[in-house]
C-alpha cells in the first residue's frame, strides 16, 4: 500500500506543527501565550447563539447547496452597505470558509500544473491548497525594509507566464500586516488586464484596518467584474472561527456555474452555523468599531514592546491582527522549538510561528517569525517581554 505523492508533497502546516511541543510545555506546567494562530479571541456576537437556540427544524436536512437564501441575502447586503451591488440568487455560493471558497476558485479556473501568481511571503495555506490541487504558486517579492509593499508593475509581470491563471492577493494581508493602497490595487488589477488573468481577492481582514485609513477593496475597482472572484468568511468578521461559513462571489455567470457545480458536488454547508450566520448582520456598526478599537490598542502595545527589544527589525502593521518581525537568530525554527522546549521566565514561554512556512524559495522566512495579536494587550506586553528575555538567552546558547 502506498500513499499518494500529492497528499506527500502537502506541508504540515507551520503554524500547527508546533503544537506538541506547546502542549508538552502546557503538561509540565509551563503557561504558554499563544502568538502563533490568529484565532480571534474576541467574543462572537450573540445573536449567533440565538438564532441557533430559535431553531425549530424537526430535521436537520442539507441546505441549498448554494447556501441558504437567507445567508446569501444577508452577505450581498454586507456589500451593498460598503458600496457594491450583488445578487443573492447569482453571484454568491456559500461555503466552508473563505477556504473552500479558495479551493473552488482555484478549481474552476486552473487545470492541472497551472499557476497562480501572489506576494511572497503569503498565507501559508495557499502553499497547502495548491499542492493539495495540482497547481503551482508563482510569487513576487514583499520586503521587511519596504514596509512589505507591493512591487512595481515590472516585478510582478516577472512572476507571470503561460501557464498563469490568476492573481491572488490577501488584504490587508495575512502575514504581514500590510494594507494595500488604492495604487497597488490598481497596479494588480493593471497587471491582470495586460495579461488576461482573473484576480482572487482574499479580503477576509477587510474589517480590520487601523487609523481610520480607507480601504482599497477590488470590489471598488470598475471594469473588473468578469474577472474578480472574492473570498469571504465570518470567521475574522465576526470572530466566528468554529462556524466554517464562508461565500465565493463573482459576477461572471461562467464562473458561478463551475462554482456551483463544485459546491453541489460536495452537497452542503452546516445547515446549523448558515443560520447563526445569517443573524450575525444584524449586528450594529458598533460592534465593529469595538473589535477594531481593541485590536488597534494591541496592534500599539506588540510594536512597542516589539521595538524596545534588540536586533528586532518590525514595521508597523496597518491591518489584520499580525506582525512579522526580524529576529536576531538565524534560524526562527529552531529558536521557536526551543522556546517551548528549554526556556521560560517565571514559568512562562511564548510560542510564534517561524515565518519560513509563508515564504516559497526565500531565506527570509529563516529570520523571521508571525506574531497574530490575538490575545488581550497586557498578555501581548508580557509575552513580548518573554520573548526579549528569550532572545537574550537565546543567544547565550547559540552562540
Ligand atoms: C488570509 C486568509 N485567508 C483565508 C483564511 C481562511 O479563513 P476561513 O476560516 O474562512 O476558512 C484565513 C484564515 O486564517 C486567512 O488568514
Amino acid at each position: 500500500m502506498k500513499l499518494s505523492q500529492r497528499v506527500k508533497e502537502v506541508p504540515f502546516s507551520a503554524i500547527r506543527k508546533l503544537t506538541p511541543l506547546s502542549d508538552a510545555a502546557e503538561k509540565a506546567g509551563k503557561k504558554v501565550y499563544h502568538l502563533n494562530i490568529g484565532a480571534p479571541d474576541t467574543k462572537t456576537p450573540e445573536e449567533f447563539l440565538d438564532a441557533i437556540r430559535a431553531i425549530e427544524l424537526q430535521t436537520i436536512d442539507y441546505a441549498p447547496s448554494k447556501g441558504i437564501k437567507e445567508l446569501r441575502e444577508a452577505t450581498c447586503g454586507y456589500y451593498a452597505r460598503r458600496g457594491k451591488s450583488y445578487d443573492p440568487e447569482k453571484d454568491i455560493v456559500i461555503t466552508s470558509g473563505a477556504s473552500e471558497a479558495l479551493r473552488f476558485a482555484v478549481e474552476t479556473i486552473c487545470d492541472i500544473g497551472d499557476n497562480i501568481v501572489t506576494t511572497n511571503p503569503f498565507y501559508s495555506n495557499y502553499q497547502t491548497m495548491a499542492k493539495e490541487i495540482g497547481i503551482k504558486m508563482k510569487t513576487f517579492d514583499t520586503i521587511i525594509d519596504q514596509g512589505y509593499r507591493l512591487p512595481s508593475k515590472d516585478v510582478i509581470q516577472e512572476a507571470i507566464d503561460e501557464r498563469s491563471r490568476a492573481i491572488l492577493i490577501s488584504n490587508p494581508s495575512n502575514p504581514t500586516g500590510a494594507v494595500y493602497s488604492h495604487e497597488e490595487i490598481q497596479r494588480i488589477v493593471d497587471v491582470a488586464l495586460e495579461n488576461d488573468l482573473f484576480i482572487i481577492a482574499d479580503e477576509v481582514y477587510s474589517e480590520f484596518i487601523f487609523d481610520g485609513a480607507e480601504f482599497a477593496s477590488f470590489t471598488g475597482v470598475e471594469g473588473i467584474d468578469d474577472r474578480l472572484i472574492l473570498m469571504d468568511s465570518i470567521s475574522k468578521r465576526f470572530g466566528a472561527c468554529g462556524a466554517r461559513i464562508g461565500a465565493l462571489i463573482c459576477k461572471n455567470p461562467e464562473i458561478m456555474d463551475g462554482v456551483v457545480r463544485l459546491a453541489t458536488s460536495r452537497l452542503a454547508v452546516s445547515t446549523v452555523d448558515q443560520i447563526g450566520a445569517a443573524a450575525l448582520y444584524d449586528v450594529s456598526d458598533a460592534y465593529f468599531r469595538n473589535v477594531n478599537d481593541e485590536y488597534n490598542r494591541r496592534r500599539h502595545a506588540i510594536y512597542e514592546e516589539l521595538t524596545k527589544l534588540d536586533g528586532v527589525k518590525v514595521t508597523m502593521p496597518e491591518g489584520a491582527f499580525y506582525v512579522m518581525p526580524e529576529l536576531p537568530v538565524k534560524d526562527t525554527d529552531d529558536f521557536a522549538a526551543w522556546l517551548l522546549n528549554d526556556f521560560e521566565d517565571e514559568g512562562e514561554t511564548v510560542m510564534v510561528a517561524p515565518a519560513f512556512g509563508f515564504y516559497q524559495n526565500n531565506d527570509a522566512g529563516k529570520t523571521q517569525v508571525r506574531l497574530a495579536y490575538v490575545i488581550n494587550e497586557k498578555d501581548i506586553r508580557r509575552a513580548i517581554q518573554i520573548l526579549g528575555k528569550a532572545l537574550v538567552e537565546y543567544k547565550k546558547d547559540h552562540e
